[in-house]
């Protein structure tokens, strides 16, 4: 079942209004029985000493019969009062079955409970001895009071504070749940106003000014995912526009070039032309296609898995030999400068083609005979390898958005021999967040410098 807050609110508060209600009983129920016992006491005391002044000056069988009148007519008037009186003299002594009480007071305790079979309750107990006095022995006076009224009234009261605390309790629940329902109100407002927002609404925004501030985190947190959400929307979208574009290029061509063809008798050596135009076409094609394969399965979060220690600077030597025919035909030529004794763990078939993306680019970007530089920075986690070569400086504006799937700066002027398909640089990106690393672009002095970098930990495999 899913948790309700409502729910789990009201509970809370029943359970708070329990123990409330528990502490403040406890200390009244405390407070009370403390002062009744007082009082008991008080009274018990009263009680003796009355009989205690008649007893004392009484020392005759005379005055000892007044004295039992008196003890008789206290008993019966009050119900609860009980007297006995003991001594060495049978004829001074007083009370039902005596002896039975005398064995069960606690000797030499003034104050005592003395429990009598056949009575639910006890009774409270003061006894004392009243010293001798003329023909009288002293006499041992104890007199009690039974408990009943005391344990009455606590009970009652407990039966109160229970009844009140349950009362209480059911009346917190039922508010409770409506205070609930009353301060979630706002939650509801708000998903209903997410509700409302679709794929073409993505645009829009919660109002977070109508919500109470305890919400205002919720509904910046949500109109931030939203946010990247329209922005990574937006960049799908215009991917699909590109990658449509792209191919209509070279489609286009395709289909003109070969209706150009059939539209005349043909000998084998123009077909030939034609259908050699045409293959480099559809290797174009191919390419643009596998890069975006490779882009996507980048996308899906697939890393480098085969990453080995490896020499930079190896590798980096290694791809320019691949380049060395284009080399020959640029006159340019290519120095390795910086940490040439730098080691990373790369997945060699992923750094080569970052750094060959990178090295054609320089190439294309640099007049013929110009030196490109590649420098390589051991740096305290990573290794960063960057291309530079003579050109114009790129505007600061377009510097970041380089590694934008389809992204160049100048459209018009891509018309070369070797023009690529705008996704070097999101290769050479894609290729240094598998490797956790980062990329980077900057011009200065006349040198444009691009490029990526890899995490190297201290120690590896
Ligand atoms: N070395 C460089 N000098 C100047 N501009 C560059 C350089 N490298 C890349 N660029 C710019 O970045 C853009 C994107 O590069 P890239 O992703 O490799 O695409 P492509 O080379 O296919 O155009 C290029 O179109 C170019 O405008
Ligand atoms: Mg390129």
């Amino acid at each position: 079942m899913k948790r309700s807050i409502t729910l789990r609110m009201v509970a809370m508060f029943a359970v708070t209004t329990l123990m409330v209600f528990g502490v403040i009983g406890a200390a009244l129920y405390g407070v009370l029985s403390r002062e009744l016992a007082r009082h008991q006491r008080e009274e018990l005391q009263t009680a003796y000493q009355d009989m205690e002044y008649m007893i004392k000056r009484g020392g005759t069988p005379e005055r000892w019969e007044h004295a039992q009148a008196k003890m008789d007519t206290l008993m019966q008037s009050s119900g609860s009062l009980f007297f006995w009186a003991n001594s060495s003299d049978p004829r001074y002594r007083y009370g039902e079955n005596l002896a039975e009480i005398e064995s069960r007071l606690v000797p030499d305790s003034p104050m005592g409970v003395l429990v009598l079979p056949g009575r639910a309750y006890p009774l409270f107990t003061l006894t004392r001895t009243i010293a001798a006095y003329q023909d009288r022995p002293a006499i041992q006076l104890t007199v009690a009071m039974d408990s009943m009224p005391y344990v009455h009234t606590l009970h009652a009261f407990l039966t109160a504070l229970l009844v009140l605390s349950l009362s209480a309790v059911l009346l917190v629940v039922v508010l409770g749940y409506c205070i609930a329902r009353v301060g979630l109100r706002p939650l509801q407002k708000m998903s209903a106003e997410a509700q409302m927002l679709g794929a073409r609404t993505l645009s829009q925004r919660l109002q977070s000014e109508s919500l109470p501030e305890e919400l205002d985190d919720l509904a910046v947190a949500f109109n931030g995912a939203l946010s990247r959400l329209e922005t990574a929307y937006k960049q799908l979208e215009a991917f699909n526009a590109d990658v449509a574009h792209e191919l209509r290029t070279p489609l286009t061509n395709l289909i003109g070039e070969t209706q150009v063809v059939l539209s005349r008798r043909r000998t084998a050596e123009e077909f030939q032309e034609v259908l050699q135009s045409n293959l480099e076409e559809l290797e174009r094609l191919r390419s643009i296609v596998n890069d975006m394969l490779f882009l996507a399965r980048a996308d899906q979060g697939e890393a480098a898995t085969g990453r080995v220690r490896s020499s930079v600077a190896g590798e980096v030597s290694k791809t320019i030999e691949f380049l060395e025919p284009i080399l020959d035909e640029t006159q340019e030529s290519i120095r390795i400068d910086g940490d040439t004794v730098a080691e990373a763990l790369i997945e060699k078939s992923l750094f080569r083609r970052a750094m060959a993306n990178l090295l054609q680019n320089a190439i294309e970007h640099s007049r013929p005979g110009a030196q490109i530089r590649v420098v390589i920075e051991q740096r305290p986690s990573s290794v960063s390898i960057g291309v530079s070569n003579p050109g114009e400086p790129i505007e600061a504006s377009h510097l970041p958005r380089l590694f934008d799937r389809f992204y160049r700066v100048d459209v018009a002027r891509h018309n070369g021999p070797r023009q690529g398909h705008g996704l070097g640089l999101a290769i050479v990106k894609a290729v240094a967040a598998m490797h956790g690393g980062d990329v980077f672009a900057f011009c200065a002095e006349g040198m444009t410098t691009i490029g990526f970098s890899v995490s190297s930990p201290a120690e590896g495999p």
